[in-house]
């Protein structure tokens, strides 16, 4: 997602430099050139050869030591399409909002034009002093963006606000800042992702395989283009906030089931199908576009027991074809949201689904499309390898009206990409 793209990393004396490593990488792989500027005081706290090994770029501090550049500050800021500082001290945090340029960072900071963000970590009483707030506050009027520290264990032994926030989460903001055109900007975007959950009693309920991937890979694409995006999200596996491994692929997600809520995206979290139906009625009501990426229950059961079911409790019954005895279970359908929304739209408004078959897929997916009253389906078979449920991949047909495209095996992230293009094509 940044490929192509220049990054410039101010590293500062803070004890959250050791993150920044982390932080150095997960851009690099990114596809981020990658060049880091510290401060001769963060280097008490990590070596430069750890960054120089990670970016394949020699670290500069001395504005008049380069080897790479001649006058490396000017030249740097030219290239640089983000300059991200992180950790900022409340030094460093002064010194940019008062303008001093005495070393590489803040002579570089100076000189670019490029988008900023500002990290800040310290001492809680460092950063709540009103000298430093006053110092963020002049950042922000220079429309420089100042991500909040996190509350968490500090380096005193405290819990308290200061902690920077995790490399995954500064990767997100960064690709979030420059990592695509924002040809989105002013539509609001509505995508449900997930499973749903029925329950049959207090414990036990019935779902399905869905990870949310493709919807959290489409939520986090509209953001991306700009659009004001809600996330309707039946229950996920969060890899929170703590969590790495998505800067250990490159940002790019991870093998497990796991998703990240993604930067600027509003999520509005569900269980059952029927809280799904709500809140996208809602939220649809002035969105110019409804992704209804989430696998919902097409049947949820006829009753919920407020206790939990005894085994001896459940009718047995005898399978007419088989003869053999077991449980059953009664089970109600569950509202067609898509249908819905297809007899309720709204002027302009554009509407996508999803179809997941094991037969007869293209032909279900086209029936789909005109029943549904909808203006894209995206297809994908269950019978392809590297395509369905808790893979990184996908093989979509996507089926309009006008005809269909057949994708080839992408990253669900391309293949959200690829489904917002087909979507907006007219309006780019
Ligand atoms: C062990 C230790 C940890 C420190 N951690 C922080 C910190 O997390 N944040 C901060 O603003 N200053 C911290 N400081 C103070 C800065 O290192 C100090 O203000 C320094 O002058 C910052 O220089 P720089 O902004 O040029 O890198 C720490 C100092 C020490 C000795």
């Amino acid at each position: 997602m940044l490929k192509g793209k220049t990054v410039i990393l101010g590293v500062s004396g803070g004890i959250a430099a050791y993150k920044a490593a982390a932080l150095a990488s997960a851009l690099k792989q990114g596809g981020a050139e990658v060049y880091v500027l510290m401060t001769e005081h963060a280097k008490e706290f990590i070596g430069p050869a750890t960054f120089e090994g990670l970016t394949g770029h020699r670290v500069i501090s001395d504005t008049f030591r380069s080897e790479e550049f001649l006058i490396p500050h000017i030249r740097l800021a030219a290239m640089a399409d983000l300059f991200l500082v992180a950790p900022a001290t409340a030094n460093i945090i002064a010194k940019l909002s008062a303008g001093i340029a005495d070393d590489m960072l803040t002579s570089t900071f100076i000189a670019a034009t490029c988008p900023k963000l500002v990290v800040p970590a310290m001492n809680v009483n460092m950063y709540e002093n009103p000298a430093t707030q006053d110092n963020l506050d002049r950042l922000r009027q220079r429309g420089i963006v100042v991500l909040e520290p996190a509350v968490g264990h500090l380096a005193e032994g405290s819990v308290a606000r200061g902690k920077m926030p995790e490399p995954s989460v500064l990767y997100r903001m960064a690709e979030y800042m420059i990592g695509c055109n924002k040809d989105l900007a002013g539509k609001k975007i509505l995508i449900t992702a997930g499973p749903t959950r029925e329950p049959l009693d207090p414990v036990r309920y019935l779902t399905n395989r869905s990870t949310g991937k493709m919807g959290y890979a489409l939520a986090k694409a509209a953001a991306m283009r700009g659009a004001e995006t809600v996330l309707v999200s039946g229950p996920v596996h969060d890899a929170g906030d703590g969590v790495d491994n998505a800067l250990l692929t490159g940002g790019g997600g991870n093998a497990s089931d796991s998703v990240l809520l993604p930067a600027g995206v509003k999520r509005v979290p569900v269980q059952t199908a029927a809280e799904m139906a709500e809140a996208v009625k809602k939220e649809s009501r002035d969105a110019d576009c409804v992704i209804m990426a989430a696998a919902v229950a097409d049947f949820r059961p006829l009753r919920q027991e407020p206790e939990k079911i005894k085994k001896a409790k459940l009718k047995q019954e005898t399978d007419p074809e088989t003869g053999v005895r077991g449980y059953s279970l009664s089970l109600e359908r569950t509202e067609d949201i898509l249908a819905w929304l297809g007899a309720h739209r709204q002027p302009g408004q554009k509407l996508a689904g999803f179809s997941m078959e094991t037969e007869n897929l293209l032909e279900n997916s086209r029936r789909k499309l005109v029943e549904k009253q909808v203006d894209l389906i995206a297809a994908n078979s269950l019978k392809k390898a590297g395509a369905g449920f808790g893979t990184d991949t996908n093989i979509v047909t996507l089926i309009r009206q006008e005809g269909e495209r057949e994708l080839p095996l992408l990253s669900k992230e391309e293949t959200a990409q690829e489904i917002l293009n087909e979507l907006f094509a007219e309006t780019e």
